[in-house]
């Protein structure tokens, strides 16, 4: 069975390659490589022993994404997670974002009508909850006007989905809304790639465990929360990886109840922002300078997930401890700092 992964070479979707080729599909990746490197297919195939397919082309450009899916017409089942996906970013450049998030899903679904793709696996996100005013957030905890052009794209890309969705009977549609993904692959061959200085949480604080950076700055210690600092639910991205396989086989194998559904994919678990540095700093042995700063602009206090749908209906839960998943960050970082 093949499946056709957009933004496959990016973090998220290379760890799902891997354990969509780890389970026997056969996975034909598009990416523009705007956010990701052709080094990804290396880190991919020395894990699975599988090159996966690779194209490189703009899935806003709808001739050749119409192309594409005319060369590969036994397609069964698609991942979308081609995106741009930096908050701040979207602020400054609203309509690159727009234009891009959403062309790109349109071309894509567009493909799967005319030739007839019957189920679909889309990357939401908890951003779509916003400050939610009830904890945890289930799936249907309503949704709050987006913070960002960024935010919008996700909410206007599940609306989308659900209109197209509703009047397709043959295509099934998943959305999964991903809480805060974080770590790498326990092999150290892939792991996330940001450009320049990291905006995430995780990233940042590897790169001044590994004396990149001089301190991270933890955003706010006067929050209404246990130690003061922002609280999420920060969600292993192996573990999400192998929400995506289990999200396709259910398309597949026709188990879905309505023909587009959301499941929430976190831990259940929130931690706070010192409660990472503790332990990321028991995981590795390794001391984090950090000081305390403002709050960053935008950033909501706590957010975690109900995961209750997931677990009972999707069948999928996590499993990775918070240590297993610092420590494999770790472990991706130093590999990164060695070889670039
Ligand atoms: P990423 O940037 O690592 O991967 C996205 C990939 O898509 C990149 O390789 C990029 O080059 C490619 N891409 C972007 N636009 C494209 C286009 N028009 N045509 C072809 N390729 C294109 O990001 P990620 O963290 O792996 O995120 C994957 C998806 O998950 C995104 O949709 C993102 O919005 C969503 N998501 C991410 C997070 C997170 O914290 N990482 C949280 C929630 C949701
Ligand atoms: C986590 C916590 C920060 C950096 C973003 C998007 C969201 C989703 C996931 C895509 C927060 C704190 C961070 C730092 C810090 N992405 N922090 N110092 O903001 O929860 O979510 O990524 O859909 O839409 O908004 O993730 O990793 O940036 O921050 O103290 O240097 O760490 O304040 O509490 P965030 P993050």
């Amino acid at each position: 069975m093949k499946i056709f992964v957009t933004g496959g070479t990016g973090y998220i979707g290379s760890h799902t390659v891997v354990e969509l080729q780890q389970e026997g599909f056969e996975v034909i990746i598009v990416d523009n490589l705007f956010n990701s490197d052709l080094g990804v297919l290396d880190g991919i195939e020395r894990i699975t022993g599988t090159r996966p397919g690779f194209e490189c082309f703009d899935l806003t450009d709808a001739p050749a994404t119409r192309d594409f899916f005319s060369r590969h017409r036994d397609i069964g089942a698609i991942i979308h997670f081609a995106a741009l996906k930096a908050v701040g970013e979207s602020v400054e450049k609203p309509l690159e974002y727009y234009a891009n998030n959403l062309n790109s899903l349109m071309n894509v679904l567009s493909g799967a009508r005319e030739f007839r793709v019957p189920g679909l696996v889309f990357s939401s996100s908890c951003t779509v909850y916003g400050q939610a005013a009830v904890l945890p957030v289930t799936e249907s905890t309503p949704r709050r006007e987006a913070e960002s052009p960024y935010g919008n794209t996700k909410m206007m890309c599940e609306d989308i989905l659900r209109d197209v969705a509703r009047v397709e009977p043959g295509l099934n549609v998943i959305a999964l809304r991903y809480f805060n993904p974080i770590g790498a692959h326990p092999s150290a061959l892939i792991g996330e790639l940001p450009l320049g200085v990291p905006n995430n949480l995780i990233p940042f604080l590897t790169q001044v465990a590994a004396g990149i950076r001089d301190e991270l700055s933890v955003f706010g210690d006067d929050y209404d929360t246990p130690d003061g600092s922002a609280i999420r639910d920060y969600i292993d991205v192996v573990d999400l990886a192998r929400a995506h396989v289990i999200a396709i086989r259910r398309l597949l194998e026709g188990k879905n109840e309505r023909n587009h559904e959301y499941f929430n994919i976190g831990t259940g678990r929130g931690l706070s922002v010192l409660e990472i540095i503790r332990a990321f700093e028991r995981a590795t042995g390794v001391k984090v300078r950090y000081r305390i700063t403002p709050r960053r602009p935008g950033d909501i206090e706590k957010v975690w997930a109900d995961t209750t749908w997931a677990n009972e209906v999707l069948g999928w839960k996590a499993s990775v401890p918070i240590e297993e998943t610092l420590r494999n960050a770790w472990k991706w970082q130093q590999h990164v700092g060695r070889e670039r």
